[in-house]
């Protein structure tokens, strides 16, 4: 018996202090600790002995299970600590490798453009509105005294949606400008209003300058007394500003929106300068010439009746930009349909860095 416990001890230490790694580790435990492990078959000797016996063998078999349970404990501590090290030591981390290249990304020309017109006309006091680019009939055309047989809704030929009816019981469509909004604005919050609303517009139309979902800025100012020198400040305070430029010259030419009453279409004077159209300058100057920009004019009081406001009491001025024509001008780019073609090559280069957000203060600009 004594030899027993002995060589015991000694053949489970040594084997325990070479285990080479956790598992092996594990399967000693289980050989000697285990239900069915050697030292336990020998605890379980004690229960056949005598008293005397047990008083002498008992405690040297309990010692000798602690020694080879804190042997075990002490070697799978070891390990892992061996472990960590060589992790440690593999891991190093080389603080001078150069670090690899994270692709960035680009700000679209038309959300920069966005942007910028959002700084400029807050400016001016304006708050930027919304409304919905699925809209239905009465938003997008009856209440812009537009009714079903006028012959301007020819020109806003759109996609409608033949299975869904809006509320006037007429087919939905996807909105042909950003003239809506201006009615959702003064039924939802009556006068006065200044409101931009920038958005998405669908027209079916395509070529090299149109495309069938396009941008547009609405502008509307209603208040008492507003006339129509107040509409031609503001767009020339906002073309100034947006292309950075105070030759800006603008013409005023007479048109007809069923909107607005009277209706004026903005040109602006540009000139011819090494095959790109620069703007500034009177357009009657020799060298120069007029450039058709936008459309505006006063809000037609039928329009007024039509959300409710009475137009004995208030006035008000109304003007629409093509955001996508805007951000062409501006930054040189010739063809519309690159701008929603989605080529990465082109956002690259015509894309503007995240950390150039417009504000006034540092220009609205980012390239001359
Ligand atoms: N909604 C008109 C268009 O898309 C532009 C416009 C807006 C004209 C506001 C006058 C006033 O052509």
């Amino acid at each position: 018996m004594t030899t027993t416990i002995e060589d015991l001890q000694a053949e489970a230490l040594a084997r325990i202090a070479v285990a080479p790694d956790g598992a092996a580790v594990e399967a000693l435990r289980v050989a000697y600790l285990g239900k069915q492990g050697s030292i336990s078959a020998l605890l379980k000797t004690l229960g056949a002995m005598t008293p005397e016996q047990r008083q002498v063998e008992g405690p040297r078999i309990h010692a000798l299970r602690e020694q080879v349970a804190a042997a075990l404990a002490e070697r799978k501590e070891a390990l892992e600590a061996q472990a960590l090290e060589k992790r440690l030591a593999s891991e190093k981390l080389d603080l001078t490798l150069p670090a690899p290249e994270a692709p960035r990304g680009a700000v679209h020309p038309v959300s920069q453009v966005l942007d910028e017109l959002a700084e400029i006309f807050a400016d001016m006091g304006f708050a930027v509105a919304s409304g919905p680019e699925i809209e239905d009939d009465w938003h997008n055309f009856t209440a812009l005294n537009m009714p079903e047989t006028h012959p301007a809704r020819a020109m806003h030929d759109t996609f409608y949606f033949p299975d869904q009816m809006g509320a006037d019981g007429r087919k939905m469509l996807l909105r042909t400008h950003t003239s809506p909004v201006q009615i959702r604005t003064m039924v939802a919050d009556g006068a006065p209003v200044r409101i931009i609303a920038p958005g998405r517009v669908y027209r079916s139309d395509s070529d090299a300058t149109h495309t069938p979902m396009f941008h547009q800025i609405e502008g509307l100012v209603i208040d008492r007394g507003i006339h129509l020198g107040h509409l031609k400040w503001t767009l020339e305070t906002f073309l100034k500003a947006f292309f950075e430029r105070d030759d800006i010259v603008l013409r005023f030419r007479p048109s007809y929106f069923p909107f607005t009453e009277p209706s004026v279409e903005a040109d602006v004077g540009y000139a011819e300068v090494g095959g790109r159209r620069v703007l500034g300058g009177d357009g009657d100057t020799p060298g120069h010439a007029w450039m058709e920009l936008l459309g505006s004019g006063m809000v037609n009081p039928r329009v007024l009746e039509f959300c409710g406001l009475d137009p004995t009491e208030w006035q008000g001025f109304a003007f629409g930009v093509g955001v996508d024509r805007l951000a062409m001008l501006k930054y040189a780019m010739d063809d519309l349909r690159a701008f929603f073609d989605g080529d990465v090559r082109w956002l690259r280069h015509y894309g503007f860095s995240a950390l150039d957000v417009p504000t006034l203060s540092a220009g609205v600009g980012v390239r001359a």
